[in-house]
């Protein structure tokens, strides 16, 4: 049978994305409106999005950042942090602000300084979640200085993520961006009320790409790739026959390259550009096509009890076209757009 030379699916929603502030949420948010109907937008902002107020001003700026008649939905997240308020948490939801609240281990990642130091201090905030029916999205990796960088997603889930279940039963977890086999098979023990996001970078390459001929700082994000079966586990969870639990969350992160080519780069891979022509060509890789919108378009919805969007969209079997590098603060100065090594041969 010939290959297909396109593909035409509900539109996706991204349901991880960091899409900063300011000049640089300027520069980025047309690449992720054009793409999705919705995102989940990460509150690692500085200060971080921590109350009702400050979320609904943020969903307004992203707002006016969208060009005109791009239809495009931010969905809301409240940083929890030690001093958490499970009013205010439960407050927002009322009120359709907070879709979701996420937990970054505190000094875990990008502006997680305020991040929780101990699941103790925010059980009060999880029972209120639990309540309310609002997902904690977990950045899963402990911070712990002796535990080696490429185990400590494993090492979460065990002393962190599985008591945390355990404790807060009626709670809806998702695992963001995975990376390990150990991560998909948590997922997948966890059932209907745990998720895992898989961004399009963790599908293309393992940790070897971050160092092919020298260092590349542009394919460094946390969690750090890992090793290739851990990627070949990630490619056999998002495109496994009805599959429920893993879906589409690309963890754009976008920082400018000088901040990125230095002696202490930042973590943070910047593929909003790129993202379903990435993904489809994984899909496409995997034999899988018929099943991408499953992962980009319809488990994310089913999760988050959201309806599935009615619009359709439709990649080609043509090579990728995207710019290397987007400007911002009027060509200052620059982000790199993600491109794996090997072709992409789908374009919008
Ligand atoms: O690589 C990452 N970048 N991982 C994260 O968890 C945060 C993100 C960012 O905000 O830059
Ligand atoms: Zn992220």
């Amino acid at each position: 049978m010939a290959p297909p030379t396109s593909i035409t699916l509900r539109q996706p929603d991204d349901w991880h994305a960091h899409l900063r502030d300011g000049p640089m949420l300027q520069a980025c948010a047309v690449h992720t409106a054009s793409q999705f109907a919705r995102a989940i937008i990460m509150p690692n902002l500085v200060p971080p999005v921590t109350t009702v107020v400050e979320a609904k001003s943020y969903r307004e700026r992203i707002r006016s950042a969208v060009p005109a008649g791009l239809a495009f939905e931010p969905l809301m997240t409240c940083y929890l942090t030690d001093g958490a308020d499970p009013a205010e948490l439960a407050r927002g939801r009322r009120e359709g602000v907070w879709v979701a609240a996420k937990l970054y281990p505190a000094h875990a990642t990008t502006n997680s300084a305020h991040g929780v130091t101990s699941m103790d201090r925010i059980a009060p905030a999880l029972e209120a979640m639990e309540k309310a029916g609002m997902p904690l999205l977990v950045h899963g990796e402990v911070t712990d200085a002796d535990v080696d960088i490429f185990d400590r997603e494993t090492v979460f889930l065990d002393r962190v993520l599985a008591p945390l279940l355990k404790r807060h039963q009626g709670l809806k977890v998702v695992l963001e961006h995975i990376t390990t086999r150990e991560g998909v098979a948590f997922v997948e023990a966890g059932g209907a009320r745990v998720g895992g996001t898989i961004t399009p970078h963790h599908l293309s390459y393992n940790r070897n790409a971050l160092f092919k001929g020298g260092i590349r700082p542009h394919l460094y994000c946390l969690p750090i790739a890992k090793a290739e079966e851990h990627r070949l586990a990630l490619r056999r969870a998002a495109t496994a026959p009805g599959q429920t639990q893993f879906f589409l969350g690309t963890d754009t992160a976008p920082h400018t390259a000088d901040t990125k080519e230095c002696a202490c780069g930042c973590a943070g891979i910047f593929n909003a550009p790129v993202a379903m022509q990435v993904y489809t060509q994984i899909f496409a890789e995997e034999g899988a096509l018929d099943r991408l919108e499953t992962f980009a378009s319809l488990n994310g919805p089913r999760f988050y009890g959201l309806p599935v969007n009615e619009q359709r969209v439709t990649l080609h079997a043509a090579p990728l076209v995207a710019p290397e590098r987007i400007d911002v603060a009027n060509g200052d100065k620059s982000v790199v757009v993600f491109r794996p090594d090997a072709p992409v041969e789908w374009s919008y």
